[in-house]
């Protein structure tokens, strides 16, 4: 059995998550996290807003799922967010046509292809359909848009989407969110929330959903003058995968402490620097094994429409790499997009310390020259002269002005212009930020942390499964059973479990079934602690405590034991020092 299926056996028989509606069917690529699931779902999202939003001193937001059409116009979705789909003429099934080229050839990051080279390997390689075996050589390769579309109100005249990414009920707020800010550069903004994509093939269990969760932080920064706090993690070693190993014939993941990557210039952003070594702490702290883990830069194809440099953290199941976070930096790409479509104000005014005398060329041309001289076209030319007085006043040093519009010349004498300088003072300029942008998809966590928590052993000749889940991630911290429903244990004990549960711990109850097999069902779900309520118990105020990865106990007294777990997960104690 690989990890990934010996996984979703276990998610699903111990209530992690499963497949979505299975009464009518389901439908592939939507999941429900069980009990211990949404439990650990909310673990790793307080743990990230702890360090993302909390410990950074950013501000969390909470947008709309659904957005009119508008934003993703601007965004650049609608037009840019497809994936490569081919539809077999035999069966009807449709697949990823880059996914189909990768499983099937050496080729890696096929999307980065043209569709038309993607159809001419599959018919170069006779690929066939996964789903019924007949040739694929031939079927066409189209562009799939991945947006869920739906309509705002009664009738279609208002289309709306599903966000494909949490990001853009961000950036579009952007005007409001920056008066929050008072203005001040840099900011953060973060938002933890669902996204939606149509993927063409989920696969995976949740490593390819169509409704997935992520937790996006859009960190706007001054780009001449804003520079991150590289000092607290330049120490942090980062193990990357640069795009120029990815090309080389013998490259592989070179270890480079935050400080040597900026220094070599192996990341060229700062501020991406400074989040990966935030976040390589912070998958640690998680859970995720170090050994199987690394951050991948993009390479030119593969950049998302918004990015300028991207890197991947991407942790190892199975042999293969799957992404579970992109660092992207995204420049004033959206901000942009945003201004120049709905014509609001997409910048922040920064005020200088002391105002600023600057000569500033201006025109103001004669429209009654231009208008009978140009006709419909006076009004570019007319735009085209003030933009190129801004540029080159030296241009309209001479007798005429050429300039261009929609690729034809116009030349204009200056005395029709009224081109001339004027002296003024400033007291600010209108800065567009530049966006640092890391974003998690939640589920892919998950599932990288479980996978990398499985753990098999043999316990006196007896095998079992366990998960060395982080305590403060674990969905249930203690346990606590009693050893038999009789001689006032099981009122004992039910007593001990609210006493946890008021200090906050979360607690399991269980009295079914042999000691030893609850147990076995704790470590299954990566409870670190048990507490088992014996006949000593009643006379004599103690418990035993048990440790999930060492599977020894020890007696301890009643008297401040929801103190000794908080301290035990906390890590400010160890068992070895009970
Ligand atoms: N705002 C940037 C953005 O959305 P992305 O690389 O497309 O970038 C970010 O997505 C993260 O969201 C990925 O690293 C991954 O963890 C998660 N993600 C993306 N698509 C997913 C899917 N179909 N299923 C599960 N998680 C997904």
């Amino acid at each position: 059995m690989s990890e990934g299926e010996r996984l979703t056996e276990l998610a699903k028989r111990r209530g992690f998550y499963f497949p979505a509606a299975g009464a009518y069917g389901g439908a592939a690529g939507f999941w429900t996290y069980g009990p211990q699931g949404a439990a650990l779902k909310s673990n790793v999202e307080d743990a990230w807003r702890d360090r993302f939003v909390l410990q950074e001193g950013h501000q969390e937001i909470s947008a709309p799922d659904v957005m009119p059409e508008a934003v993703f116009e601007a965004s650049g979705h609608l037009d840019g967010f497809d994936d490569m789909i081919i539809e077999c003429g035999e069966c009807g099934a449709t697949h990823r046509a880059d996914h189909i080229v990768e499983d099937n050839t050496d080729i890696e990051e096929a999307e980065s292809l043209p569709n038309e080279d993607v159809m001419d390997i599959i018919a170069d390689h006779d690929i066939a359909c996964p789903s019924c075996n007949a040739s694929l050589a031939g079927e066409p390769v189209d562009n799939f848009n991945l947006m869920f579309a739906t309509n705002i109100g009664p009738g279609t005249s208002s289309p709306g989407y599903l966000r494909p990414e949490t990001a853009q009920g961000i950036f579009v707020e952007f005007p409001q969110l920056s008066e929050y800010a008072r203005n001040q550069l840099p900011f953060g903004v973060a938002q933890i929330g669902k996204a939606y994509r149509n993927e063409i093939s989920p696969r995976k269990s949740l490593v390819r959903v169509r409704e997935f969760t992520q937790a996006e932080l859009e960190h706007f920064v001054d780009p001449e003058e804003d520079e991150p706090p590289l000092a607290d993690v330049e120490d942090v070693t980062l193990p990357l995968y640069s795009g120029e190993s990815q090309q080389a014939a013998d490259g592989g993941v070179e270890q480079l402490t935050v400080g040597e990557a900026v220094d070599e210039g192996v990341v060229t952003s700062d501020w991406v620097a400074y989040y990966l070594g935030v976040a390589r702490d912070w998958y640690e702290r998680i859970g995720i094994d170090m050994d199987r883990f690394r951050f991948r830069q993009h390479l030119p194809g593969e950049l998302a429409h918004y990015a300028a440099d991207c890197w991947d953290a991407e942790a190892e199941i199975d042999g293969d790499w799957i992404e579970i976070t992109g660092f992207a930096y995204r420049g004033d790409y959206d901000l942009q997009k945003h201004a120049e479509h709905s014509g609001e104000d997409y910048t922040v005014f920064k005020q200088y310390d002391e105002p600023v005398t600057v000569e500033r060329p201006t025109v103001d041309p004669d429209m009654s020259y231009l208008g009978p001289e140009f006709g419909g076209d006076a009004q570019s030319v007319a735009d085209a002269l003030e933009a190129l007085a801004e540029r080159d006043p030296e241009a309209f040093e001479g007798e005429d002005v050429t300039v261009e519009v929609d690729g034809e010349a116009y030349t204009v004498p200056v005395k029709e212009t009224d081109f001339s300088v004027e002296t003024v003072t400033e007291n600010g300029e209108h800065v567009r930020p530049h966006v640092v942008e890391p974003s998690f998809g939640v589920g892919r966590l998950i599932y990288t942390m479980l996978a990398h928590a499985y753990t098999e052993d043999e316990v006196d000749g007896e095998e079992r499964t366990y998960l060395d889940l982080p305590p403060e991630q674990a969905p249930t911290t203690v346990g606590v059973f009693p050893l038999m429903d009789k001689d006032g244990m099981a009122e004992y004990a039910r007593e001990i479990a609210s006493a946890l549960r008021e200090a906050g711990h979360s607690v399991t109850y269980d009295d079914s079934g042999a000691i030893g097999r609850r147990y076995r069902r704790q470590d299954e779900i990566g409870t670190p602690y048990c507490v088992t309520v014996d006949y000593e118990s009643v006379e004599e105020d103690t418990v035993t405590v048990r440790e999930r990865d060492s599977t020894e106990q020890k007696r301890v007294s009643i008297d401040g034991l929801a103190e000794t777990i908080a301290r035990l997960t906390e890590g400010e104690t160890t068992f070895d020092d009970l």
